[in-house]
């Protein structure tokens, strides 16, 4: 960076997310110490805004960690001095023109010779071809490297998703493309692939010998509030399990790649993907929350969201269950559940151990043997932690056991209360051209693949989402679901300590 100064532009500057998510994650990026000296940041959206404008808009939500907040103050302001703003339409090739001129000149202000650009397309996918090519074609440096990041949706099903991968292919090389799942960019599920691989009490119990069934849960305990016009084109399959549960399921179950390579990881996860059954419908069960009264005040359904078309059957929520057909997973059910408006906000991996064998202790747990079997627990917000489940000697005389927790709460053994958002990771990662936490195109084509025939199928059967209140554990079916394959939800066990 001696000789070179980044230019960051995001298209879409004042939407939502790049509100609450990429201008903190900037910011924090500054502040830690970890973006370049040289460095600008250029919003660029349709509505017409001044420099002073944009400065004022995303000093709202700018905010330090605990740990920062000393500097806070001063470096807001200088932060907010490397920030410029270019309106303009998104097919527009004279609007990319004018930003790319508004680029040169900062850029060569700072006296660097040379100049990397990243571009974060956070717009809606319809202007998203037009915009990356116009990113591409009239704003790629000259000196540097031009890398863009796209966020989901990626499509609606497997061919919208090829056609928007043509679509980018003609402008820009895979090499120069950063396909965002935030969720990769999350503690926990970077720790993932460090507990698998480099503790020798997991791995060896890592497979269908051992496992008796795994769990993906995301919960929510709020709806759409204001975002259904977005929701509704997608519903929760395509919003949340095709892409963040799924990629969750891929680094829980691949296979050890050959080395932390991107590249490496990203061909097992593939492989695992591409292993798994497409989802059928029958495996499915979609559910959309109803309003509730409340302690005294009315809960809104998902249809009375004012941006819900009337009478609309989008799954606000969906479990499924999942099987990989490979020698270490072979009849392993991966149960997938996600929900809005349900009681809890949680994301968490579960794993539901078989029994022990012959155990000298059967009588002790009465006729439920489930009630006595090992679960690791991966909790990836909120509180992270990891914990398992063990059974233990009550102290005292005689023999009387209980299920306990070894527990491995991050706040207090690390003393982190604080952990950087996901973004931030990512977004330092697309920095330093780390490519092991995005989504390679044949990663999101096998996603696709294993969603694209239950989603056409529900729609055009119309398959009525089964109703569930708002704030409630979410539809009855899911149960029965998990029943079917003689697995019982691991979340509803209220052993948690803080439901
Ligand atoms: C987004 C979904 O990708 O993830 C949202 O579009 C969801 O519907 C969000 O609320 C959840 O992210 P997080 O990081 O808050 O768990």
């Amino acid at each position: 960076w001696n000789t070179t100064s980044l230019s960051v532009v995001v298209v879409g500057a004042s939407g939502d997310l790049a509100k609450k998510k990429i201008f903190p994650a900037l910011f924090a990026l500054y502040y830690e110490g970890l973006l370049p000296p040289d460095f600008s940041i250029f919003g660029f959206a349709r509505s017409k805004m001044t420099d002073a404008e944009f400065r004022d808009m995303i000093a709202g939500s700018l905010t330090c960690r605990v740990s920062a907040k000393d500097k806070c103050i001063e470096a807001t302001e200088k932060f907010l001095k490397r920030c410029f703003y270019s309106p303009g339409q998104y097919d527009d090739a004279k609007s990319f023109s004018e930003l790319n001129q508004r680029m040169g000149e900062v850029e060569r202000g700072s006296g660097k010779p040379r100049s990397n650009r990243m571009f974060f397309l956070s717009i809606p996918p319809n202007v998203f071809i037009a915009a990356a090519g116009g990113a591409a074609d009239y704003c790629s440096t000259k000196t540097g490297w031009t890398r863009v990041i796209v966020e989901k949706p990626f499509g609606r099903d497997s061919a919208s998703s090829a056609a928007l991968g043509r679509g980018l292919a003609a402008h820009l090389k895979e090499e120069q493309i950063y396909r965002i799942d935030h969720y990769l960019g999350k503690e926990l599920i970077e720790n993932l692939t460090v507990l698998r691989f480099s503790n020798l009490v997991f791995e060896p119990l890592w497979s269908r010998q051992y496992i008796r069934n795994v769990q993906v849960i995301f919960s929510e305990n709020f709806g759409t509030e204001g975002r259904g016009g977005y929701f509704d084109q997608y519903g929760i399959m395509r919003d949340v399990i095709q892409n963040h549960l799924v990629q969750i399921l891929a680094l829980f179950a691949m296979e050890q790649p050959v080395s932390l390579n991107a590249e490496d990881i990203r061909n097992e996860k593939v492989k695992v993907l591409r292993c798994m059954r497409p989802v059928k419908l029958e495996d499915t069960v979609l559910g959309q929350y109803r309003s509730r009264v409340h302690g005294g005040r009315t809960l809104p359904g998902y249809l009375d969201d004012k941006t819900v078309p009337e009478g609309s059957l989008t799954p606000t929520f969906a479990a499924c269950a999942m099987f990989i057909n490979n020698a270490r997973w072979d009849g392993v059910p991966f149960l997938l559940k996600a929900g809005k408006a349900l009681h809890t906000r949680r994301a968490e991996i579960r794993v539901q151990f078989r029994h022990v064998p012959g155990s000298l202790y059967k009588h002790k747990f009465g006729p439920d043997l489930d009630n006595s079997t090992n679960e690791l627990v991966i909790r990836i917000q909120p509180k992270e932690s990891i914990y398992l489940k063990i059974n233990n000697k009550v102290p005292g005389l005689g023999l009387r056991l209980d299920t306990t927790k070894l527990d491995l709460q991050y706040g207090n053994a690390y003393n982190a209360k604080e952990l950087p958002d996901a973004y931030e990771r990512l977004l330092l990662d697309v920095v330093n051209g780390d490519k092991r936490l995005f989504i390679r195109n044949d990663e999101l084509e096998a996603a696709w693949d294993l969603f694209t025939p239950v989603l056409h199928e529900s729609e055009s059967r119309r398959v009525t989402p089964e109703l569930y209140p708002y704030g409630s554990r979410g539809p009855v079916g899911a149960h029965y679901l998990a029943a079917k394959y003689g697995v019982r939800w691991g979340d509803l066990a209220n052993d948690d300590g803080d439901e």
